[in-house]
């Protein structure tokens, strides 16, 4: 049988164009992992199921293992090297070395990501909207206390974003 022939690609990760080819049915995850070595990106589940394997992909959250590489084409991806790319934490990595929103670590990677997705919208931020914009993302260590506290705290220093108490619909 004929080897699959390559997909030539372009995209931007990480702030930075890359182009090349990948294998046609390579998935995203084994790609940022392998060929470009960005192993910060966890895998776990690899059924979309657990959030570990959590990057943006023009800035909202979507699983790596759920997904070709091919399929980036044309756009933005962001992993969790990303967010310390200056040498200092963001906010919401420090808020998550202060509350404690990682024990193992493993799922550290995929919460940052999808936490930094909401924090990205501007939108002023309930605990229980993000709950529910977080329950895409399983942690076994049941660090769940932690990662919400940390993301309040992260929410309540950015200038987007505000942080507060209301409910949802009540003015
Ligand atoms: S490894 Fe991708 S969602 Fe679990
Ligand atoms: S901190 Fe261990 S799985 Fe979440």
């Amino acid at each position: 049988m004929a080897a699959e022939e390559a997909v030539g690609i372009r995209f931007e990760i990480n702030g930075e164009p890359w182009e090349g080819t990948v294998p046609p049915t390579e998935v995203l995850l084994d790609f940022l992992r392998g060929a470009l070595g960005l192993i910060g990106t966890k895998r776990g589940c690899e059924w979309m199921s657990c959030g570990v394997c959590t990057v943006l992909l023009d800035g909202l959250p979507v699983s790596s293992c759920g997904m070709l590489a091919a399929d980036v084409d044309g756009a933005e991806v962001r992993t969790v090297e990303s967010l310390s790319a200056g040498g200092e934490l963001t906010p919401l990595q420090a808020a998550f070395v202060e509350r404690v929103g990682s024990q193992c670590g493993y799922c550290t990677p995929g919460q940052l990501m999808t936490a930094t997705a909401l924090l990205e919208t501007g939108e002023p931020l309930t605990p229980e909207r993000v709950k529910d914009w977080m329950q895409t993302n399983l942690c076994r260590c049941g660090s769940y206390v932690g990662i919400l506290e940390a993301i309040e705290a992260a929410a309540a220093r950015s200038s987007a974003g505000g942080w507060t108490r209301a409910r949802p619909g009540s003015a």
